[in-house]
């Protein structure tokens, strides 16, 4: 009997039934990912026992792929999207047209209308950005050419998909579906619709692009400054989750591409590594809960009632598609191994397929028997996959032995071209970390005593620290004020102005601490002798970090002390000099 459970029980069935199946399929020698579809399917309401929640599943999926999404603009600059243009757009959109016109040929020798032919010939034209992703991390290849020239042409494919979904509901009248469902206004001329829709699309890149890197970056870092990295982990998935719910609310532009670009104005921050790595473990758990899900929507049955239907599928998805996408690369002029990894990377379907083949159903366009055969293809293709890399890795090696002059020469003028706007790119990216790494080992040169505290509350401490430069003459702190705040030295000389005589100190010393130790006010006048640059702790950050490091706080507590003890003597020794 089928026993219906909630959203706790949807996601701990799916963790315990993807955990001990992802186990069992790495035994078996096989990629983990197919346990966790099977794990999905044996949940799933097509299969005896448990059915978990699918509406709860799909929803939990959908975080997901916003997640990996977020993490793919994370890790994809607007520069290397540029930087792989020449070959990812023209690649993406030649693929996407061949292969839905061959899923349209499938379609209508099915029987089916021109609008089920569509949306199913979409469905099979776009590769899953999961899949490929996971498989990029296994062989290493993020970073590599090959690596960024088949992101770059996912994301192109990606986008495409994001404007079908849009245009979907609003063409579903002409294409034969029910409107009724489509749109809330079925008044409005499609023409209208459509140039909304784009207005809309267009509207939220251009504030993604143009205030997204000046907005999000100081958040990041006002965040940051705070030093709790509970706090930093929470802004970064507010962020990510945030604007991909604003931009579906507000935009219409779909969860997933609004995630991507909440990742790549972050990316622009140079605090992206630490965001990166603080949300990898959300979304791992939750592109495992996406397989999951996929396999709970499953009706195995469909591989007994159809299997001709489901291997033509899977033929159009693994081989035309690969070929598709080799020739491409070809005819664009670059080499033979970058066409046979991109073909082998992007030889399966995905999350893209999934949602807008449940959009062709509920518009009325698809016939259910359809997405069953989408679904039947995606689950092969993405359990295929890996045996389809080792294909691809096979057949590139033997091709090299066979025709080394060729596989070396052709396409070379190209891939040169790329591979040094890659450099550069790295190159800059590299520069600015390295750029960030001097800063640090400057601040820990000038004053050692921040060595004790760890490499991520130095990174705090730049941050937290306010630049200010004073003249030769310009009194700094006035005797008698508030502390307002701790000052470093970096360059020029003060001195401090007690009553007879004045104390030189230089870069690398600190003063002001002692007015904020004691809360009370500034003990001495501290004048400028040269042309300084000091680093200036705020009352507030220096009681937060202090409090922080006990180690630090007394070494400074002991420098304060050791300076009143020395003024106390100084008064005394002037006071018996003054009776004398
Ligand atoms: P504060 O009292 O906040 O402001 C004046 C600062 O002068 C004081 O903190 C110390 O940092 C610094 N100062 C006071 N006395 C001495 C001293 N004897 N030697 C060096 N610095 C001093």
């Amino acid at each position: 009997m089928h026993q219906e459970v909630g959203l706790i029980a949807t996601v701990a069935l799916g963790f315990v039934f993807a955990a001990v199946l992802g186990y069992l399929a790495d035994r078996l020698r096989l990629p983990p990912l197919v346990g966790y579809l099977v794990a999905g399917i044996m949940i799933g309401s097509y299969t005896p026992g448990f059915v978990a929640d699918g509406a709860l599943a799909a929803q939990l999926a959908e975080m997901g792929v916003i997640l990996l999404m977020f993490g793919v603009g994370l890790h994809f600059s607007t520069s290397d999207l540029l930087a792989v243009r020449g070959i990812a757009v023209p690649g993406a959109l030649g693929r996407i047209l061949l292969a839905t016109l061959l899923g349209m040929g499938l379609a209508s020798w099915w029987g089916w209308s021109l609008g089920a032919g569509l949306v199913f010939g979409l469905s099979l034209s776009v590769a899953s950005t999961v899949v490929l992703l996971k498989a990029l991390e296994e062989q290493n290849k993020v970073d590599s050419a090959d690596g960024r020239v088949a992101i770059g042409w996912l994301i192109v494919e990606d986008l495409a998909m994001v404007l079908a979904l849009v245009l979907l509901p609003a063409l579903a009248g002409v294409l034969g579906g029910n409107t009724e469902a489509a749109s809330g206004q079925p008044d409005i001329p499609i023409a209208v619709t459509i140039g909304i829709t784009l207005l809309q699309v267009g509207g939220f890149a251009v504030l993604a692009i143009v205030f997204g890197p000046r907005v999000v970056p100081w958040i990041l870092t006002l965040v940051a400054r705070t030093g709790s990295p509970e706090l930093f982990r929470l802004s970064v998935l507010a962020i990510a989750l945030g604007i991909a719910f604003g931009s579906a609310e507000i935009f219409g532009v779909s969860f997933a591409l609004g995630a991507f670009f909440a990742g790549v104005v972050m990316s622009e921050s140079h605090l992206s590594h630490r965001a990166a790595a603080d949300s990898l473990p959300l979304q791992n758990a939750f592109s495992v809960l996406f397989f999951v899900s996929v396999g709970m929507l499953f009706d195995p049955s469909i591989l007994v009632r159809d299997p001709f239907a489901v291997l033509a599928v899977l033929a159009l998805i693994i081989v035309a598609r690969s070929v598709i996408a080799f020739c491409i690369v070809l005819m664009l002029r670059y080499p033979v191994g970058m066409g046979l990894s991109i073909a082998a990377g992007l030889a399966q379907i995905g999350e893209f397929s999934f949602i807008l083949a449940g959009l062709g159903v509920s518009l009325g366009l698809l016939p259910r028997e359809g997405q069953d055969l989408i679904l039947a293809g995606a689950i092969l293709s993405i359990t295929l996959n890996p045996l389809v890399l080792l294909a691809g890795e096979g057949l590139q090696k033997s091709i090299r032995s066979a025709w080394p002059g060729l596989f070396l020469r052709y396409g070379k003028r190209n891939s040169d071209k790329l591979a040094r706007e890659l450099a550069v790119i790295q190159k800059r990216n590299e520069e600015r970390n390295r750029q960030h790494q001097l800063e640090m080992q400057e601040l820990i040169e000038t004053f050692p005593m921040f060595a004790q505290v760890g490499e991520d509350s130095q990174e705090e401490l730049l941050l937290l620290f306010r630049p200010k430069s004073a003249s030769p003459g310009e009194r700094v702190v006035r005797a008698g004020d508030r502390g307002d705040g701790m000052y470093f030295i970096s360059s020029g000389a003060v001195e401090v102005e007690l009553e007879d005589e004045n104390v030189p100190l230089e870069a690398g010393s600190f003063f002001g601490e002692m007015a904020l130790l004691s809360g009370g006010r500034r003990t001495a006048d501290v004048i400028a002798v040269d042309f300084c640059q000091f680093l200036v702790l705020e009352r507030r950050d220096f009681n937060v970090f202090m409090a922080r490091h006990p180690a630090l706080r007394a070494a400074v507590s002991d420098m304060a002390k050791e300076r009143t003890e020395m003024n106390v003597s100084r008064r005394r020794r002037d006071q018996s000099l003054d009776a004398t």
